[in-house]
């Protein structure tokens, strides 16, 4: 019996296709390097939500929502204060208030694919001791996100960069966090409590709290020579290299590739180190385990975009989560339209009760 649910298919859906074998990822009919070379967040969006819920004009729509968020901040962000960024982020979503489906309010998918950047740049704005930055209704999601961050205009460069990032991570298969998304939207809880139950899901290093862990490595790392000597000492005390494995690839993880060369485009001062840290690991991993694929996984090159694009890295978590949010509602869209509660069996292993004499 395997305890990771390995292998069990939960859920049909037309969202993404995961070929673990390949090392291909498909979003919705798109090579994922097609994906993120032509589309931007908003694209993505349309792409994943299309039949599902209303796509006209979402970039317009989904700028009005933005807006509409900041007005909840003042409210929530109290409660939220002083938390690690990403649990700032769930409380915050967690306080909106669930719509009736089909309306353009607050907890509707829109409202909450809306609210993820401007929440999280309220939250980091507020730590900093600065003053808040409203929404730009007309910017895109991307550029907003850094704007409101920094209190200034986005670099169209590193704007671009974090729409590829966001693409690269929109959706992938049936994950922990849409997993978690799809069972609490199979119970009919609405779209806040699954987005949450998804935020709580996402935190774990296992899943998407590596990319921090990742830069703390390479700082540990220093510099590219030692590199062999770190990561031996690191195996040998049994411990994981952050970026490497994956429950579904046997081969690299695609997107591990688009956002190599997305941050191949940006002055990254990190990029040639982490280019030999990467075959280090490689070589290592595959002296400790040779029965067992370990191959550079999503978060080794995420870490490295998100760094360059200026993002601290208490945010990698969080900025995953503000692109994950398009297949999340996707797939808690198509999961109430199953219709069907998400039930599995366990098997009991435990005392049987003595019986009566
Ligand atoms: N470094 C060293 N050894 C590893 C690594 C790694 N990164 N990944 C797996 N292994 C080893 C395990 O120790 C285990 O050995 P054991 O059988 O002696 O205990 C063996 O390979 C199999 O590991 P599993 O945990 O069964 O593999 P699983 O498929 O469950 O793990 C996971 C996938 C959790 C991602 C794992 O590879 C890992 O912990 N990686 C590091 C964290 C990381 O990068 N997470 C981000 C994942 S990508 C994402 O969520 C978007």
């Amino acid at each position: 019996m395997t305890t990771g649910l390995d292998g069990i298919v939960a859920a049909e859906t037309v969202m993404s296709l995961v070929d673990g074998q390949r090392g291909v990822l498909v979003i919705r009919g798109l090579p994922v390097e097609e994906a993120a070379r032509t589309l931007d967040f908003e694209g993505v969006l349309a792409l994943l939500w299309d039949g599902f819920a209303d796509t006209a004009d979402l970039k317009p729509r989904l700028g009005a929502a933005r807006a509409a968020a900041f007005r909840h901040v003042p409210r929530l962000l109290p409660a939220a204060a002083g938390l690690p960024p990403i649990d700032g982020l769930r409380a915050m979503i967690a306080g909106l208030a669930d719509d009736a489906p089909n309306k353009e309010g607050d907890g509707t998918p829109l409202g909450l694919v809306a609210a993820m950047p401007v929440f999280l740049a309220a939250l980091v704005r507020l730590a900093q001791g600065k003053a808040l930055v409203a929404p730009d209704p007309k910017a895109g999601h991307a550029a907003d996100l850094l704007r409101m961050l920094a209190g200034k205009p986005a670099d169209p460069k590193l704007a671009r960069a974090l729409d590829a990032y966001l693409v690269t991570v929109s959706d992938h298969g049936l994950n922990a966090s849409t997993f978690a998304a799809r069972v609490v939207a199979s119970t009919l809880a609405g779209a806040v409590a699954s987005v949450t139950a998804a935020l709580c899901a996402l935190k774990g290093p296992l899943h998407g709290g590596a990319p921090g862990p990742v830069l703390d490595m390479l700082d540990a790392i220093g510099i590219g020579a030692a590199a062999p000597g770190w990561i031996k000492a690191e195996l040998a005390a049994g411990r994981r290299l952050m970026g490497f494995g994956h429950r579904i690839y046997r081969t690299r993880d695609p997107r591990a590739d688009v956002l190599k060369s997305v941050v191949a485009g940006l002055s990254s001062r990190r990029i040639a180190m982490a280019e030999t840290v990467e075959k280090a690991a490689l070589v290592a991993l595959h002296r400790h385990r040779p029965d067992r694929p370990l191959d550079t996984n999503v978060e080794f090159y995420t870490a490295l975009v998100l760094d360059a694009v200026g993002l601290d890295r208490s945010l990698f978590t969080p900025a995953f989560a503000i692109g994950r949010v398009a297949g999340w509602t996707a797939h808690i869209l198509e999961q109430e339209q199953s219709g069907r509660l998400l039930r599995p069996d366990s098997r009991y292993v435990g005392p049987q009760p003595s019986l009566a004499a």
